[in-house]
């Protein structure tokens, strides 16, 4: 990697300064990029930087970074006027514009103009195929899948995927670039909908939700199981190291009386088309498979960071 910014800083861009994108200008930052923050919201890119400078407490609370590293790092983030000066120069763009096509395609169309030949432009789109975005530029070789996960700087995962034109030097330049900003990434060999780690989620939630709706249990008591019993053993096993201490053969077996009773709906859960018919879509409205207060809310999302801080702060390495 050359350096080609300020102060001998490379130069990295954000675009798209919401939930995800600030968090990823503070990963970026931490990892050395002077990173310009671009978002079409007057004054986004501003707040994203309060944003990330609340969010370094985490790290620092996480053994990731002394405070005494916030202004430093802090101080390599800057709000860009347009999308054309925060991609100049730069190593790489993060994208993370809202979930929608055309937008997305409209952003790639403009950084193939703004940004170096030698730039990776990075998506961080949940569901859209890597291929319809990149077909938006003349350099489909450069494009990939860099998804992060929310919170991004709390959680260590970004599943990285190329699409059928991106070339294997983009996707080991990927791969090489989150390990030095201290991600583990995780990489596909094909896009794929919903990618993996998506999959694997609302696989989980289809059958969670459909017992809901069957009246099996409640949500909240299935969610009592889980993070009394898979998710506890998810963080140090993973599920294929869980299914070898297992046995093979008692899982093989298990599938055999399971597989064909398991939700195999094609839409949205029933459980999920109620809620949301009756306008019970979550914790921002007070009302979900939860009743919320903002008080809860607070709470519920404290208590979530201290535990992924934990379990950063207890991170043998192991990949
Ligand atoms: N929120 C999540 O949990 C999550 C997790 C992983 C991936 N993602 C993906 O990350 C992306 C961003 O999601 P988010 O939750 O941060 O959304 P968000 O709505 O919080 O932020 C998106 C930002 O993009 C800005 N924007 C829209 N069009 C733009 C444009 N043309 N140029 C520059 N800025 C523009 C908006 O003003 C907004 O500030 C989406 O593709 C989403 O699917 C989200």
């Amino acid at each position: 990697m050359t350096d080609h910014g300020i102060g001998g800083y490379p130069r990295a861009a954000v675009i798209g300064a919401g939930r995800m994108g600030h968090g990823i200008a503070l990963e970026a930052a931490r990892g050395g990029f002077q990173v310009a923050i671009y978002d079409t919201q007057p004054r986004r890119a501003e707040a994203a930087i309060a944003e990330a400078e609340a969010d370094a407490d985490d790290l620092v609370a996480a053994g990731l970074i002394q405070a005494a590293d916030i202004p430093t790092i802090i101080g390599r983030l800057t709000p860009a006027k347009d999308l054309e000066s925060a991609a100049a120069d730069t190593e790489v763009v993060f994208e993370a514009v809202a979930e929608h096509l055309e937008v997305k395609r409209g952003v790639f169309a403009r950084l193939d103009g703004a940004a170096p030949a030698r730039s990776l432009l990075l998506s961080n789109t949940s569901s859209l195929a890597i291929s319809d975005i990149a077909a938006a530029c003349e350099r489909p070789e450069r494009v990939a899948l860099a998804h992060w996960i929310l919170p991004p700087h709390l959680i260590p995962a970004v599943e990285v995927a190329p699409g059928p034109q991106t070339s294997p030097a983009t996707i080991e330049a990927v791969r090489a670039l989150l390990e030095r900003l201290g991600k583990w990434p995780v990489v596909l060999e094909r896009e794929m909908p919903g990618y993996l780690i998506n999959r694997l989620q609302f696989a989980l939630l289809r059958e969670a939700m459909d017992l809901v709706g069957q009246g099996v249990a409640s949500a909240e008591e299935i969610d009592r199981a889980v993070r009394g019993s898979i998710a506890r053993r998810m963080p140090v096993m993973g599920l294929f190291g869980q299914a070898d201490l297992a046995g093979l053969d008692v899982y093989r077996q298990i599938f055999r009386y399971l597989a064909a009773d398991l939700s195999r709906s094609t839409g949205p859960p029933q459980a999920l088309d109620d809620a949301v018919r009756a306008g019970n879509t979550g914790a921002a409205v007070g009302q979900g498979f939860y009743s919320w207060t903002e008080e809860r809310r607070d709470e519920a999302l404290r208590r979530r960071n201290a535990e992924l801080i934990r379990l950063l702060r207890t991170d043998t390495g192991e990949r």
